[in-house]
């Protein structure tokens, strides 16, 4: 068996220290100098894996493409970007939930409450599948200003230690899902390139942790 001819498509920032402990752990040759180089395209030493470094939010799309064959993403970049893709492996890294929030007094109620987010899709579903209606507001980034300044009244958010709502003084007020991170392939190479994903599974499987 042999991993010989795949596309990995990683993540930057966040999950990607804990991605290639998982993928070092397993065996898979990745490249030593993947963390101190600059490149964005990195062969494994024996050339039989081809690693590439992407934005989170962009690693579904380049899956979906098939110009990846597989990627490593998180569940809450999945969800939102609603791409058509096969999900293999929970990894078990880079926990944490998806999760309303605001300020702990209640705001005066509006016909229209707003609820700023760097995931619209996620809130729309989620407020439309409570009957609520809400406007959503998307946001790049540091989205628990939106309540501090007055942009929204609630975020829709990751949570991981709950530091940066602490910090801001706001409060959880509904958890929406669990987050995790995900290996997920091409529908079209989980069929062609069969052998190999399947090879790259079981080197990955048994070192995944049950809990982090
Ligand atoms: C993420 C997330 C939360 C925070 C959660 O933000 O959007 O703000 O981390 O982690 P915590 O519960 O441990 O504080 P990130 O720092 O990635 O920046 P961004 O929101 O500006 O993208
Ligand atoms: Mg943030």
């Amino acid at each position: 068996m042999t991993i010989q001819g795949l596309t990995v498509a990683l993540s930057k920032g966040r999950i990607m220290d804990q991605t290639l402990d998982l993928l070092r752990e397993a065996g898979l040759p990745v490249p030593q100098d993947i963390e101190t180089s600059r490149k964005l395209i990195l062969p494994s030493m024996g050339g039989e894996i081809e690693f590439i470094l992407a934005k989170p939010v962009d690693v579904p799309t380049y899956v979906e493409y098939g110009v990846a064959d597989l990627g490593v993403v998180g569940k809450d970049v999945l969800v939102e970007a609603g791409r058509d893709l096969y999900e293999l492996l929970d990894l078990n890294i880079g926990r944490c939930k998806m999760s309303v929030a605001g300020l702990p007094e209640k705001p005066a109620h509006y016909a229209m409450p707003r609820v700023a987010s760097k995931y619209p899709r996620i809130a729309t579903e989620y407020f439309r599948g409570r009957g609520q209606q809400v406007e959503v507001i998307f946001l790049n980034g540091s989205v628990e200003l939106a309540p501090l300044i007055g942009l929204a009244e609630r975020i829709v958010d990751v949570v991981e230690t709950g530091r940066t709502l602490k910090e801001n003084g706001l409060v959880v007020q509904e958890d929406i899902m669990d987050i995790s991170t995900r290996l997920v392939a091409n529908r079209m190479s989980f069929r062609l390139k069969s052998q190999a994903i399947d090879e790259f599974v079981r080197l990955l499987r048994p070192v995944v942790k049950k809990e982090e």
